[in-house]
């Protein structure tokens, strides 16, 4: 019951949802992996996002994660379902569905706009979730490149966040989208220029108000649920730790006081950690 939530994303970015996690489930305990030795995964090919998933689920699984919560776009869209088989013991949540559905609840039958890194929107993943919930939606993608380094540099509030963000929603309001899908895990950090960008008549979903939503609910069925904050939360980083604690303490509105770098496995280099994504063994080898 007070074992830890697992979070995970390519870097900063997942901080958003386990910022909703913690307001919303304030006794539940959270280890979070920011994956910063790969980040940005955006242009990267999905096959190799999936094996950093899967290794990173594991190494979370591994640290007593009672639940995992993929707080990466990319990560959901090409590793989900493989997770969700390889780790049955374990609920594996993803960003996708639970957006696709809170835009639906919004759109009111307008197209819905969905701004992501290259690799979901290619993938397609929001448009195919979208249409399975209701065919006749129109969904509109727009692949948002300048976004993540933007955010990973603390740049969020940039004369160019703010031009990218009109860049990237003009095609959006152009087709007409009465609803935006905040499609990467990053973009909440830019919230206010892509909401000065789509002006008050478009609304905009963080998909991860519906993710809490859901993994409360799975908690509370499988009677997983927290009764008290146990011990402290835990955070690692692949990448650089001083770097993470402090950008990382102002996105999540708390302090970060102890970071632990968590090195790709002495033995296994990207290239091994995608072809061992069909293998069950962890990479992460931890440093203190
Ligand atoms: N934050 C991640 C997502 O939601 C990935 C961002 C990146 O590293 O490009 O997809």
């Amino acid at each position: 019951m007070r074992s830890p939530i697992g979070i995970f994303d390519s870097g900063l970015g997942g901080l958003s949802v386990a910022a909703r996690v913690l307001n919303t489930l304030p006794n539940e305990r959270i280890i979070y992996f920011a994956d910063n030795a790969h980040v940005p995964y955006g242009e990267k090919p999905m096959d190799i996002i999936r094996g950093y998933a899967l290794e990173i689920t594991q190494f979370l699984i591994n640290k007593g994660a009672k639940a995992v919560v993929m707080a990466c776009n990319m990560s959901s869209a090409s590793a989900l379902e493989t997770a969700q088989k390889r780790f049955p013991e374990v609920p594996i949540i993803g960003m996708i569905e639970p957006g696709a559905r809170a835009a639906l609840s919004v759109a009111n039958g307008k197209p819905i706009g969905v701004l992501a890194t290259t690799g979901t929107i290619n993938n397609g993943a929001y448009a195919r979730t979208i249409n399975h919930l209701d065919a006749a939606c129109k969904v509109v993608g727009q692949a948002c490149p300048k976004f993540v380094p933007l955010v990973e540099s603390g740049q969020a509030e940039s004369e160019e966040a703010k031009a990218a963000a009109r860049m990237y929603v003009a095609p959006l309001a152009s087709e007409y989208c009465s609803t935006i899908i905040l499609g990467c895990t990053h973009y909440p950090f830019l919230k206010r220029a892509i909401e000065a960008a789509a002006g008050s008549s478009i609304a905009i979903v963080d998909p991860a108000d519906e993710v809490t939503r859901t993994l409360a609910a799975i908690l509370a069925k499988l009677g997983k649920t927290s009764d008290a904050l146990a011990s402290p939360h835990e955070f690692y980083t692949s990448g650089d730790t001083a770097g993470f604690a402090s950008i990382g303490s102002a996105f999540l509105g708390r302090n970060i006081d102890a970071v632990q770098h968590a090195e790709w496995g002495i033995d296994l280099g990207e290239l091994s950690a995608v072809s061992s994504q069909h293998s069950a063994g962890g990479c992460c080898a931890q440093k203190s």
